[in-house]
């Protein structure tokens, strides 16, 4: 297929000058904004996502540094008293049959008391990424100023400590040191075909007794399917009702995702500039990071593929599917350069085809048996995943792709409406719109400079400026 150079247009077609895709990506996060944290979008995502917010904090934090402290504030004041962070903080004031799995659905205060669900506040009982120390450090970094005067790390770091803490010591469940998803949610990578052998072995909840709201907000072909959803609402029932606790029976679902584990080291790494940022030791942080590294390098690389494969903890067998995931560390700072740079040759071959097929890299293999340009993360290409690949290349010195990158993820992110995900071939929008990470990332590739730390300029219209300092600690 023809590779399509996606560039920003107005409903005129005359392509957007970067100030005018800087407002629009303004007006998305400023729509989204619900008070103390953002939604990922008003239809399909009512509520706060918990990697969602960390990625907009990114780019939240060059319109308002405490906007973007606000963000991650909220989240960490839903944290579970075992450390864990969920994956979404569930909005009171929106109605029940917004969002299926609704509140009545996870029942955290009440299942969750055991692993010490917070009692005021719904969540899921699952996780995401843990990327949000890296975010942190970002939002610091953007206006250190505000963040001392608001004691924003001196707050979060607790906290985040503690929710690594959680990961290493309750989601160890291969033994090898590396963490473990145990929903195909966790990952955030919902419908990848790495689980579909894993989920294979899940009994389905029968389809009557849910509804899924998600097919009132976009087309079903862009969407997990119903037997998909039979299998992740009998994991969150079986994990809900066994208290949300991880090491009482085994877990029927476990995986090692390279993606994940990788987003924990950046966040290691981050974690130690905070905590030497803040008085405290950053040692155990940078020891942890390196046997991480170790750990994934040695465990989850795959020779053959050229890039890292997800785990099947169950089945003690690697998933032979080619995951946008397996790119991911490129991220990781330190990695062998002959791992390196075999990533960068996957990438750009046959397999993800960017720069020579694709214009950004797909979630999945474009020559993958299970490959669909148009559904959530079996080929569709998204904007997080090509975020970090261009942090990933240019730390590695790859600035000619690292910067061809970039300009590929703004094109298309302005073009699509700020889509969700983006058929890789055509740059098409798929899922919703006015998602807010594509917005927060694209104004984040838009404002910082290479290193992706610079303070950002005054903004035209800032949005309101929050003045809560709600301690979270
Ligand atoms: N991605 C999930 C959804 O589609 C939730 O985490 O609802």
């Amino acid at each position: 297929m023809t590779p399509t150079t996606t560039a920003p247009h107005t409903t005129t077609g005359r392509p957007l000058e970067p100030g005018q895709l800087r407002s629009a990506a303004q007006r998305v996060l400023t729509g989204n904004w619900a008070g103390a944290s953002t939604v990922p979008s008003r239809g399909l995502y009512p509520h706060q996502w918990s990697w969602d917010s960390a990625f907009i904090s990114i780019g939240l934090r060059h319109l308002s540094a405490e906007r973007a402290q606000q963000e991650l504030e909220t989240l960490l004041r839903a944290q579970w008293g075992d450390g864990r962070v969920p994956h979404i903080v569930f909005n009171p004031v929106v109605p029940l049959d917004a969002y299926f799995p609704s509140p009545d659905f996870w029942r955290s205060s009440t299942a969750g008391a055991a692993a010490g669900a917070p009692a005021g506040i719904e969540t899921s009982g699952i996780v995401q990424p843990p990327v949000h120390a890296l975010a942190a450090w970002l939002v610091h970094r953007a206006d250190p100023k505000t963040s001392h005067r608001r004691g924003f790390l001196r707050r979060v770091r607790p906290r985040l400590a503690a929710w690594h803490r959680y990961l290493a010591e309750q989601r160890d469940l291969g033994g090898s040191g590396l963490i473990s998803v145990v929903h195909p949610w966790e990952p955030g990578m919902d419908n990848s075909p790495c689980w579909d052998g894993p989920l294979s072995r899940i009994e389905p909840a029968d389809a009557g007794t849910f509804r899924r709201a998600d097919l009132a907000h976009g087309d079903a072909a862009d969407r997990p399917t119903d037997l998909d959803y039979g299998r992740y609402v009998r994991l969150v029932a079986d994990y809900r009702d066994r208290g949300y606790r991880d090491l009482v029976a085994p877990h029927s679902f476990a995986v090692e995702d390279p993606g994940v584990n990788a987003l924990l080291v950046v966040s290691e790494h981050a974690l130690a500039e905070i905590a030497a940022e803040t008085g405290a030791d950053p040692a155990p942080h940078r020891a942890r990071a390196r046997e991480l590294t170790e750990a994934l390098v040695g465990r989850l690389w795959d020779e053959d593929a050229g890039m890292f494969l997800c785990r099947d903890v169950r089945g003690g067998e690697p998933i032979r599917e080619r995951s946008v995931t397996g790119l991911i560390p490129l991220i990781v700072p330190g990695l062998p350069r002959r791992v390196v740079d075999a990533l960068l040759r996957t990438a750009s071959g046959r397999h993800f085809g960017l720069g020579t097929t694709v214009p950004l890299v797909p979630s999945y293999d474009l020559q993958g048996h299970a490959f669909d340009p148009h559904r959530y993360w079996r080929g569709p290409a998204w904007f997080n995943t090509n975020w970090l690949l261009e942090r990933g290349m240019r730390q590695y010195g790859e600035t000619a792709r690292a910067d061809a990158l970039r300009a590929s993820l703004i094109d298309a992110a302005g073009a699509s409406g700020f889509a969700e995900y983006v058929d890789p071939f055509t740059g098409e929008a798929r899922g919703t719109r006015d998602f807010s990470w594509t917005a927060a990332l694209a104004l984040d590739l838009l404002t910082a400079g290479p290193a992706g730390l610079e303070a950002a300029p005054a903004p035209a219209e800032d949005p309101a400026p929050t003045t809560q300092t709600g301690d979270i600690g």
